[in-house]
């Protein structure tokens, strides 16, 4: 009779790494360290999430970012985790983060950029709901050894070669893609390790769960309305966390639509073009769904500022697409 639980464990990520980098015989194995760096990074916030409660990091932090947001102890401890595991890790030239106003620069000769939003969902940090971190990986376009440049950091969600994200929830989960399918890893805590549990990611291609706050309603623009309207009559399911990765992660599964409309608090939008949405976007794509500002491919906006906002509409394509027929 089979265990439930898997009586072998199976791939580990660093295996999973090890064995894709050798189907990329010019792959200098640059891209794979970076890839363990970030996880090992989740791991750290992973132990310092789950005792949040117990230990003096709960709460806020008592200063604001740049985003003016009141930044959370968490969203804090998470950047400096992931901004010294990029440093140790030596793969990066530089750093875009929503916790930090300007261009973290890490390391002349390296070759790689992050983009990260290194705690999502900082408000449901101290109601134990789940957050996650969201990141993108691009090649410097700069010649190795010169200063990092703003073309670097500010390229299309088009250039991404890797993104993912970490969901601290029920369990610990990575999630990413470097353009080769969307596989996902839970981690074993027995083993300290990300194990392969979820290969190759499909999004299903329609759905019936929609996911806005509907709290601002009434600052929609028309068409946003009616469709949220048609989703009524459809008698859909509304979910809305609060936490874009963990909404996004539900509906790649169970197919869905995650939707942040501009409101009149948010003129453009609330969610991040070079550290939420290209991530998201890359991932929903090559798991056969479709992310858009309401009209164009979020992949190929043209980021002008690091912290620049973006509507979005992102997951199962028949629900994207019927969604952008109201508006
Ligand atoms: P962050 O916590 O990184 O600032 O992001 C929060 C985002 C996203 O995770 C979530 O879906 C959305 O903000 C919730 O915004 P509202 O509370 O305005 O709905
Ligand atoms: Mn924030
Ligand atoms: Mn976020
Ligand atoms: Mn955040």
């Amino acid at each position: 009779n089979k265990t439930l639980v898997g009586s072998t464990i199976g791939t580990t990520l660093d295996r999973f790494i090890n064995k894709k980098q050798s189907e990329f015989p010019f792959a200098t194995g640059e891209l794979s360290q970076l890839l363990r760096d970030i996880a090992l990074a989740g791991k750290i916030i992973n132990v310092e999430i789950n005792k949040s409660g117990l230990l003096d990091i709960a709460g806020a932090y008592g200063t604001t970012n740049v985003q003016g947001e009141e930044q959370q102890k968490l969203d804090v401890i998470a950047n400096i985790r992931f901004i010294r595991a990029l440093k140790n890790g030596g793969q990066v030239c530089a750093i875009v983060s929503e916790e930090d106003d300007e261009i973290v620069e890490i390391n002349q000769d390296s070759n790689y950029v992050v983009a990260m939003d290194p705690l999502d969902g900082s408000s449901n940090i101290d109601v134990n709901v789940s957050i996650g971190t969201i990141f993108s990986i691009y090649r410097r376009v700069s010649p190795n050894g010169s200063p990092v440049s703003r073309e670097d950091v500010l390229q299309k969600g088009q250039k991404q070669v890797a993104a993912g994200y970490i969901l601290y929830g029920s369990s610990t989960m990575m999630v990413y893609t470097t353009g080769h399918g969307v596989n996902g890893f839970t981690y074993e805590q027995s083993l300290g390790e990300f194990v392969l549990s979820h290969p190759d990611i499909t999004c299903p291609n329609d759905g019936s769960i929609y996911s806005v706050n509907e709290g601002s309603y009434f600052s929609f623009e028309k068409g946003v309305q009616q469709y949220i309207e048609y989703c009524k009559e459809q008698r859909y399911s509304a979910r809305y966390i609060g936490s874009l990765v963990s909404d996004f992660h539900r509906n790649m599964f169970k197919g869905g639509i995650y939707i942040y409309p501009r409101t009149d608090k948010a003129l453009n939008g609330k969610l991040r073009l070079v550290y939420e949405c290209n991530a998201l976007a890359f991932i929903a794509e090559q798991a056969g769904g479709v992310a858009t500002d309401g009209e164009q491919r979020i992949m190929d906006l043209d980021p002008l500022e690091l912290h620049q906002r973006t509507q979005l509409f992102i997951g199962s394509k028949k629900m994207v697409e019927k969604a952008e027929s109201f508006l």
